[in-house]
Formats: structure tokens, C-alpha cells, sequence
């Protein structure tokens, strides 16, 4: 079905930062855009003065920075000035514990004041923050600790008793616990501290540190398909990618109040949710429950919200609630919307002007990106369905892939590009830009394959049409997306085969209409144990505690002759395209085994 285009929605009260798409595309230049912070003196940079500091500093230090909505209904709010001293609070008690410039401090905290004190009270500090979600299990916590080689972790009693204790052995290099809302249990805790009571005890007026552009900042762990999770490193200038998003693209102004519902662990959840916003000054709400339809739309209605930042596994949950649930809501406050994350159906799109008056406006970016790629703009029309057209400054192609999936490269060692309208290929982006990552964390080869040339292989396909608006296709590769959450089939999989009945598994995404896919595991069992409903529940159960429910698989199948290369890997993709009755493509790889006798 083709949709129709929407035309640029009236912008009445507040005129867009970007209008007409062409000429600010044409007028860009990173170095212009890194005029529009402050900086350090000496040419240093660090995201918590631009994010913070210079708000203070520019008389606007009693606007409130942060609004918290608790899940029993207890509000705290951080003004500017307050965010400021937290910070440094913060920051002088990693000096107390030794940490300093480059070192890692990881959080494992849902939404709360505290996790936005340590992320930017790290950030000052001039050492590198690294969230995990609080939906991960022991097993994600500790390949993530281990391989960031965390030293200081903050979060709560609870999460720590549930996620870090059983594997606290594991993970020698953590010296410091710092426990939110935890004085009576951080005894119990090896390295266990209270955070109030060192917060309160340490020194709030220290600078932010000398950092430059090229300082590491934070470090996300994401998913390929294969090995342990990647730790794409960002550094301090990529704030200069995340303020220039947060004007064209999320169209932030001083007076906004912006609601990005993505949750620090993920890197929405940092660029959007802490970092991008703060640098305009704005008052960003964070809610910490999770989503319920009527709570969403009474904190738009009570919150005035002016900007919203949501993903489509939210706005699909919305929708089928019913237009009429937004009845009887003013949100007329509502200025502009985006999502990101996953593919954002046309439907959705439409929706989005029956229920809001404002259509959705989809943005693409990933974590190695550090910041949103290609966008729909506020002022410009919509293709509903497309993910919309760069964003200045940023190069994206299309390279050509040959039978195996790989790049295909010219004679002089360059990609080949798509150049036809309509025709898919792997969606690349032309390096360098402020916010790409660094490096995967001790890991040059692998950092070194996402790249030909200059060109950054995303691993997704996609189309461009005739006048460049871009259209997701689909993953070129295994990982799964499930609620907007990137999952490594391989991690889900390796969890899987520490249970004892567990000879092999293989881990897919399948369809679901709300989360977009959702993981599935397909397990052969050892020669002593029988397939039996009773043994699956178990390795549900098992996945879930072990993984947590963000990346656990939701359901499990029994098959003891998994299709493989010959070279012995498990073929997820025709153990998909069989799941979902599509056509098996080229087996000329699959092992000789009964399943080969089906060439
Ligand atoms: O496959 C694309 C999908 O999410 C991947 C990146 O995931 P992650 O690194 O977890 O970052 C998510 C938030 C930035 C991409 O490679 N993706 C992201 N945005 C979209 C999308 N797929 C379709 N449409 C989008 N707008």
C-alpha cells in the first residue's frame, strides 16, 4: 500500500530550527556547529560543561534541569545549579576513590536522580561512564563489567543482590560499590559504600575536568552476531553531534520540556535522554515506571510536554489501546514527536496525527553512531515509512554486497555503490562525524571490518529513493531487535548451552506484532535428556534468570538436527526463513547431514 505524503504540519506557535532541509544542508560544517558550545580554554572539551556548567554560568542555573517522576508519585527535580553541585559532589567522590581520567565507572540503576548524578558526575570527572540496562540478568552484567574492566559500579541494594552477588567473583577489577538509597546494606557488600552519605561529605563546587574532544566519555556495549558484546567507545566531542541533533532534528528550544522515554541503559537513553537535551538547556521529565497507557498520557497532559522522544514498540502499545484513550487529554502542548530504534510503520506515523495532531517523525541512528544519522525533520514533509534523509553533515550510501553478504569493493579497495533508485544495499556512512565511536573497546580488528575505505558498514539494508529519502529493508546480519533492544543472538545462545541438558541452540528473532521480533531458541539436547514441556519451561526459566527478561528468549523449541555450514556453524538464517515459511535461499554452504538431502 502506498501511504500519501504529509505535508509539513503548520508550526504556529514556535518556528522549527530547521526549515528548508536543502540550504541548511548545503550552509553545515562540523566546525561551525562546534562554534555553537562553549568549550574549554586551551581547546578542551567536556560534555558536562555544555551540558551543564554553562547554563549556570549563563544565569540560567535555577531552571529545572531534570523532573523526576517517581513510581509511587515522589517528584524531585535538579535545577541546573543543583545538577552542578551534585555532580561535582559526584565527581570529587571518584577522586576520593582513586579514579581519574579514563577509568570506568558502570551503573546499574533504573531511573533515578542518582544515575543522572553519576553519569555526568563521571563525565566531569573526566573518567568513562558505562550503563547497563537494569532489565539484564547476572550473565550480561558480568561479561560487561569484565570486559570494561569496571572499577566503580553504582546502583541499588536490590539490583545488587539480584544481578551482582552471584557473580561478584567474577568480576576482580571492581574495587567500589556505590549503593543509591543503601546505607544499612553497603556493609554487606565487598567494596560496598553508601552514596548518600559520601555524596553529602564530598566537596560541590570542583571544576569539570580538562578533558578534549578526544576523551573518552561513555562506553556502550552493543550486539553483533557473533563473540562477546562490542564496547563502542564515544568521547567528549560527540556532544557536538548530540547538540546539533537536538536542535534540527528533535527541535529543541530553550523553553522545551522534552520527555525521552529510552532508559539510560541503552544509548537513546544517554545521547537523548541526558546528554543532547541538557545542552540546550531544556527541562528534560524522566519517568521512572515503566510504560502504562494512562500514566503516559497524563504525564504528556501534566508535564506540558512540548517534545517527545519515544520508539515505535511504545507507540504501537499506544495505539492499540485506542485513539480514545487520548481523549479528554490536552496535549495541544505537544509540538513535535520522534521515535527511533526500530522500524516505525507507516501506520503509526498516520496515527500519530489522529491522536496527537502531529504525525511521527522516525529517526535512525545506533549506538556506534553515538547520535541520530537520518531523520524526518520538523517543517519538512513526511514519507511515512521512510526513515527520512541525513542530517547535516553526515554522508550515508548504499554499498553493494556480493553473494556472502560482504561489501563489494573497486579494484583500488573502495566500496561499490548503489546507485540506482529503489535498489537495496548496506546502509554506510561516510567517516569521520563528532559522535562516531572510537574504537570497539580493545578490539581494532573488529572496529577495523565496519569500515571500507572511509565508508561505516551499519549491517543494515536499505533503499534510497529517486529524491533520497531512505527506507529501512531489514538487518543484513543475525542480531535480533526485539522492543527496540539490539540482542546478540550468540550471547543468547551461549547462556542456553551452560544448562546441562543443552548440546547446541540456535537464537532468532520472530515477528511480534508489538515488539517487533522476539527472541526465539531452538535447542538440540545432550543424548540423556528427552524434549518435554516440563524441560522447555525449564530453559525458559533458566534464560530469564540468567539474562535477564530484556534479552531472554520467549520461547524455546526442540530440534536435534540444527542446519549448519559445513564448517559447522549454525545457520540462523534457515532456521528462520523455516520458522517463518519463507524461501530457503542458497544452501550450497549447509552441512551433508539429513538436513543437506533437502538441497
Ligand atoms: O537496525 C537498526 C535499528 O536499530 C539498530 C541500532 O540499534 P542500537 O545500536 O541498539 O541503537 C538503537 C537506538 C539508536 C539499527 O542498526 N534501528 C534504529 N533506528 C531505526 C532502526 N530500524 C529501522 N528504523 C529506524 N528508525
Amino acid at each position: 500500500m502506498a501511504w500519501a505524503v504529509i505535508p509539513p504540519e503548520p508550526q504556529p506557535v514556535v518556528a522549527p530550527h530547521l526549515t528548508d532541509y536543502s540550504t541548511i544542508r548545503a550552509g553545515f560544517s562540523w566546525d561551525a556547529a562546534r562554534g555553537w558550545l562553549d568549550g574549554l580554554p586551551d581547546g578542551g572539551l567536556n560534555i558536562v560543561h555544555e551540558a551543564v556548567d554553562r547554563h549556570v554560568a549563563q544565569g540560567r542555573g535555577a531552571r529545572v534541569a531534570l523532573r523526576f517522576l517517581g513510581e509511587g508519585g515522589v517528584d524531585r527535580e535538579l535545577t541546573y545549579a543543583e545538577l552542578a553541585e551534585q555532580t561535582a559532589r559526584f565527581a570529587d567522590v571518584l577522586a576520593g576513590l582513586g579514579i581519574g581520567r579514563g577509568d570506568r565507572v558502570f551503573g546499574l540503576m533504573g531511573r533515578l536522580p542518582d544515575l543522572y548524578v553519576a553519569i555526568l558526575g563521571t563525565l566531569r570527572r573526566g573518567a568513562v561512564f558505562c550503563p547497563l540496562f537494569s532489565a539484564f540478568g547476572p550473565e550480561p552484567v558480568r561479561q560487561r563489567l569484565q570486559l570494561g574492566h569496571g572499577r566503580v559500579l553504582v546502583t541499588t541494594p536490590s539490583l545488587y543482590r539480584r544481578k551482582v552477588a552471584p557473580i561478584r567473583d567474577e568480576v576482580p577489577d571492581l574495587e567500589a560499590v556505590l549503593l543509591s538509597g543503601g546505607g544499612p546494606g553497603a556493609a554487606d557488600v565487598p567494596g560496598g559504600r553508601d552514596l548518600a552519605a559520601l555524596l553529602a561529605a564530598a566537596s560541590p563546587g570542583g571544576a569539570v575536568a580538562a578533558t578534549t574532544a578526544e576523551d573518552p566519555a561513555l562506553l556502550h556495549f552493543t550486539s553483533g552476531t557473533t563473540g562477546r558484546p562490542k564496547g563502542a567507545v564515544h568521547v567528549h566531542g560527540a556532544v557536538v553531534a548530540h547538540h546539533m541533533t537536538a536542535r534540527y532534528v528533535l527541535d529543541l528550544h530553550d523553553d522545551d520540556v522534552f520527555w525521552c522515554t529510552a532508559d539510560p541503559g541503552w544509548v537513546t537513553g544517554t545521547s537523548y535522554g541526558v546528554v543532547a537535551p541538557l545542552t540546550c538547556g531544556v527541562t528534560c521529565v524522566v519517568d521512572e515506571a515503566e510504560l502504562d497507557v494512562d500514566r503516559w498520557y497524563r504525564i504528556l497532559e501534566e508535564q506540558r510536554v512540548t517534545v517527545w522522544y519515544t520508539a515505535p514498540t511504545a507507540l504501537r502499545m499506544l495505539m492499540k489501546a485506542g485513539v480514545e484513550r487520548v481523549a479528554g487529554h490536552d496535549l495541544s502542548h505537544v509540538r513535535h514527536i520522534a521515535s527511533v530504534g526500530e522500524p516505525l510503520n507507516p501506520e503509526v506515523v498516520v496515527w500519530g496525527q489522529e491522536a496527537f495532531g502531529r504525525p511521527v517523525h522516525d529517526t535512525w541512528w545506533q549506538t556506534e553512531t553515538g547520535a541520530i544519522m537520518i531523520a524526518n525533520y520538523p517543517g519538512v514533509e513526511i514519507r511515512p515509512g521512510s526513515m527520512g534523509r541525513p542530517v547535516p553533515g553526515i554522508e550515508a550510501a548504499l554499498v553493494a554486497r556480493d553473494a556472502d553478504a560482504k561489501p563489494l569493493r573497486t579494484p583500488d579497495g573502495g566500496p561499490v555503490f548503489v546507485t540506482d533508485p529503489d535498489v537495496e544495499g548496506e546502509l554506510s556512512l561516510r567517516a569521520p562525524w563528532p559522535s562516531m565511536m572510537r574504537a570497539y573497546l580493545d578490539e581494532p580488528e573488529r572496529y577495523a571490518k565496519a569500515f571500507v575505505g572511509e565508508w561505516y558498514l551499519t549491517g543494515d539494508l536499505a533503499r534510497r529513493d529517486a529524491d533520497g529519502w531512505f527506507w529501512f529493508v531489514g538487518r543484513g546480519d543475525d542480531v535480533i531487535k526485539s522492543a527496540g533492544h539490539l540482542i546478540g543472538p550468540f550471547e543468547v545462545e551461549s547462556a542456553l548451552m551452560e544448562h546441562p541438558a543443552v548440546a547446541e541452540a540456535g537464537a532468532i528473532g520472530v515477528p511480534d506484532p508489538m515488539a517487533g521480533e522476539v527472541v526465539k531458541a531452538f535447542v538440540a539436547l545432550r543424548p540423556a535428556y528427552q524434549a518435554s514441556d516440563e524441560l522447555r519451561l525449564e530453559l525458559i526459566g533458566f534464560g530469564r534468570k540468567r539474562l535477564g527478561p530484556a534479552v531472554a528468549p520467549r520461547d524455546i523449541a526442540f530440534q536435534q538436527d540444527l542446519p549448519k555450514t559445513r564448517s559447522g556453524k549454525i545457520m540462523r538464517r534457515l532456521l528462520k526463513a523455516r520458522e517463518l515459511g519463507l524461501p530457503e535461499g542458497d544452501l550450497s554452504t549447509l552441512e551433508g547431514t539429513s538436513e543437506g538431502a533437502r538441497q
